[in-house]
């Protein structure tokens, strides 16, 4: 810690204090509520049944596979296009974007393994109220209303989900800032207005606008509506001391689903709470936009590291799934009719014959990007858990010994400390596979580096493990020193591949090397030639068994809005505001891409990622982040992992112990028992915290988690059989 530089030391001891007084509590302030963030706000304050959304039959086109429609919003008159796909094994893929944005608005790439494979449409029945589709399968069909828009699909004679049957379809269309225009139009530059009025009137109805230009009283009337509309947030928000400069305005999208007979839904991980989702009515909806929450609290719906935005609904009947193909930042809210009730009620309404059914109604609110769902029927979990994977890929198949015992630390601080670690493991007869470098090992924070004097002879280290088959893992995280004595650095500005912030410079933030740039990693060339940094001539003083650690890749940015990038920074054409929740994936992608191509394409690669979205299952390990030293943190790993599980990411784990605080013995003990059993099983430890290797708690206590480790390993084939599993079929793991 030595080498912060002077400007970091007031955070440091911001961290330091923190830790030492021994209160635990998330620093609340730093996030937003839904109230905080102006499009959530927007959209919740949106009520029910009022929907503006008309589907205009006469527009439907059916090709063999494809289904496009045209909707009107009936108060400002922008038309949207829905597409409609039946895929293959029982999954609708539903899409809605402008008919004609101002400019293209994203859709998420890298995600889907492929194109999926679409299966013939036809039509069943038609009148002036709506459409009637074949969904193939005997019986399953797809009701499309008219007036309002709303979609139904139907299994026999159940609804199996609804779409916008709460009429909270909602679509921010692209759109010219008017108010820093309208006062030019009583000025010389008229023409302006004219143009701004030609892009508005290409997207409108031309009936509507045909009345409009018919009824000057009309369209006056119609510029004052619109213009009152303009709120605060819209084109600038303010949080804390980040001002957000949004030049391209509201764009959130968000749609409702209602679940007939569903009393549970569950998924969309990362959040510390139950496995078993809460009705959101009385506070926040779910949030998912990766974050680096420092001492997170449990039992609540803040956002946390990763986002997975798939729900899974789950009755005897039948299993459903949600997957929310969208990169930005996210709420779901969820209710449902018989959360208010105890079991008692639920009995009494029973004996009476009075139930109703139970049905839950979930709406996804994303702050832009498009609408594209994929509608997932199940009938069974495992349907539901292959249909996705049909989708997204399945858990990468990891290294056999990866399954095994994990010894991590921040940090273990020179080659002599990792000697003899690595040597109590055998005096103490516990086997593990795996030791562990945190930041502390390099030079000053420049990742693909050593400390000279520490970790002079980084090969010597390793070939000292590898004569014992064992293997080491070095951490690699996404922002760079801002150095020109640092090769890294140098090479990633000259190319060109920093995320560029609003201005156009590279984006700079505060990181562990004090001032840092973050590598683009939604470039296909940024992550070639990262890639390219790990093979054996590049990264100096690595063997074969070293592995990698990607942190930090919400990504995390000490100075920045919530600790993370600025969502007017740029990738490309694109806002980071369009990609946020996918960085971490593309930097745990290009990492292990390195790893496949140093050896050659022979070996299987093991990297743990803190962050991650919707297909990171393809490519390695997850771990909950810093939680702490306490039983609800032992409690909470177990539905957290879980939750991956049931979104296709099963190689997860928590780390042992509890990463800030010092566990009592016995609860270091417990979570050495429990871990065993949890899919990714690794001891870590803050830097702050006194040693806890498993020898140093008295004979009794090595002996309980010598037993506990030795179980894990009594298990490896079975745990190694699972894992091919879930690689083949999409099951979790852990069950
Ligand atoms: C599709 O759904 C039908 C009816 O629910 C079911 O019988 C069939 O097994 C499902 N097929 C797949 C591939 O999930």
């Amino acid at each position: 810690m030595a080498t912060f530089t002077a400007r970091m030391a007031p955070l440091l001891v911001v961290g330091l204090a923190l830790c030492l007084s021994g209160t635990w509590a998330v620093d609340k302030g730093n996030f937003k509520t839904c109230e905080q963030s102006a499009f959530c706000k927007r959209q919740r304050a949106l009520k029910p049944g009022e929907s503006p959304y008309r589907a205009l039959l006469e527009t439907m086109e059916l090709t063999n596979t494809r289904l496009t429609l045209q909707l009107i919003n009936d108060n400002n008159k922008v038309r949207l296009l829905l597409e409609l796909y039946r895929l293959q094994g029982n999954i609708t893929r539903v899409k809605i974007n402008e008919l004609k944005p101002l400019k293209p608005r994203y859709e998420v790439p890298d995600v889907l393994i492929r194109e999926p494979t679409t299966e013939p449409l036809s039509v069943l029945s038609q009148d002036e109220n709506g459409v009637v589709l074949s969904l193939g399968v005997e019986s399953q069909r797809v009701i499309i209303s008219a007036r309002p828009f709303r979609l139904d699909i139907m299994e026999g004679s159940d609804v199996l989900m609804s779409l916008n049957s709460r009429g909270l379809l909602a679509f921010e269309h692209l759109r010219m800032r008017k108010d820093t225009f309208s006062y030019k139009v009583t000025s010389t530059v008229a023409s302006v207005w004219d143009n701004i009025k030609r892009v508005f009137s290409s997207q409108a109805d031309p009936e509507a606008e045909k009345k409009e230009e018919a009824d000057p009283a009309n369209q006056a009337e119609t510029t004052k509506e619109e213009e009152e509309k303009v709120e605060d947030g819209m084109w600038e928000e303010t949080f804390k001391s980040h001002t957000d400069s949004k030049p391209n305005g509201p764009s959130a999208v968000s749609l409702d689903f209602s679940l007939p007979g569903v009393e549970h839904v569950y998924g969309i991980p990362e959040h510390a709470d139950t496995l078993r989702l809460k009705t959101t009515d009385n506070g926040d909806p779910y949030r998912l936009y990766n974050l680096d929450v420092f001492q997170y609290e449990l039992y609540n719906p803040m956002a946390l590291y990763g986002s997975v935005p798939v729900m899974v609904a789950h009755s005897p009947q039948r299993t459903t799934g949600i997957f929310w193909l969208n990169a930005a930042e996210t709420w779901v809210d969820i209710s449902s009719n018989t959360a208010g009730k105890t079991v008692f009620g639920k009995m009494l309404d029973y004996v009476q014959g009075s139930s109703e059914t139970p049905q839950t109604d979930v709406r996804w609110i994303s702050e832009s990007g498009i609408i594209d769902v994929f509608i997932m029927l199940g009938p069974t979990p495992k349907d539901v858990f292959s249909q996705y994977a049909s989708l997204t890929g399945t858990q990468s198949f990891p290294p056999l010994a990866s399954l095994g015992y994990h010894q991590c630390r921040w940090n273990y601080n020179d080659q002599e400390d990792v000697k003899s670690v690595d040597a109590g493991f055998d005096e103490h007869d516990i086997p593990y596979d795996f030791i562990w470098l945190d930041i502390e090992h390099t030079d000053g924070k420049r990742y693909f580096t050593w400390d000279p004097h520490k970790f002079a002879t980084p090969k010597e280290m390793l070939q000292g493990l590898m004569d014992k088959k064992r293997k080491m893992v070095a951490i690699v995280d996404p922002h760079i020193k801002v150095d020109s004595n640092y090769k890294i650095h140098n090479e990633i500005r000259s190319l060109g591949f920093y995320v560029k912030n609003k201005d156009g410079g590279d984006y700079e933030g505060w990181c562990w090397p004090g001032s840092a740039s973050y590598p683009d990693f939604t470039r296909a060339d940024m992550r070639a030639w990262w890639a390219s940094m790990f093979a054996y001539d590049q990264y100096e003083g690595t063997m074969e068994n070293l592995h990698t650690w990607n942190d930090m890749n919400e990504p995390s940015v000490f100075n920045g809005p919530e600790v993370t990038m600025h969502k007017d920074a740029m990738h490309g054409s694109w806002e980071h505001r369009d990609i946020h929740n996918l960085y971490g994936l593309y930097v745990q992608m290009a990492t292990a891409e390195g790893l496949i191509q140093r050896s050659g394409g022979v070996e299987r690669p093991f990297v743990l990622t803190r962050a991650f979205f919707a297909g990171s299952q393809r490519i390695g390990a997850v771990w909950t982040g810093d939680n702490a030293a306490e039983w609800d943190h032992l409690k909470i790993s177990i539905p957290m992992c879980l939750s991956m599980g049931l979104v296709g990411i099963s190689f997860c784990g928590a780390d042992i112990g509890g990463f800030f605080k010092s566990p009592s013995t016995e609860l270091l003990v417990r979570w050495y028992q429990a871990g065993a059993y949890q899919p990714f099983y690794r001891a870590h430890a803050h830097l702050d915290t006194p040693r806890r290797e498993p020898w140093l708690f008295g004979p009794e206590n090595t002996a309980l988690i010598r037993e506990a480790v030795r179980q894990r390993y009594t298990f490896l084939p079975y745990w190694y059989q699972l894992f091919y599993r879930a690689h083949v079929t999409g099951e979790p793991v852990m069950r």
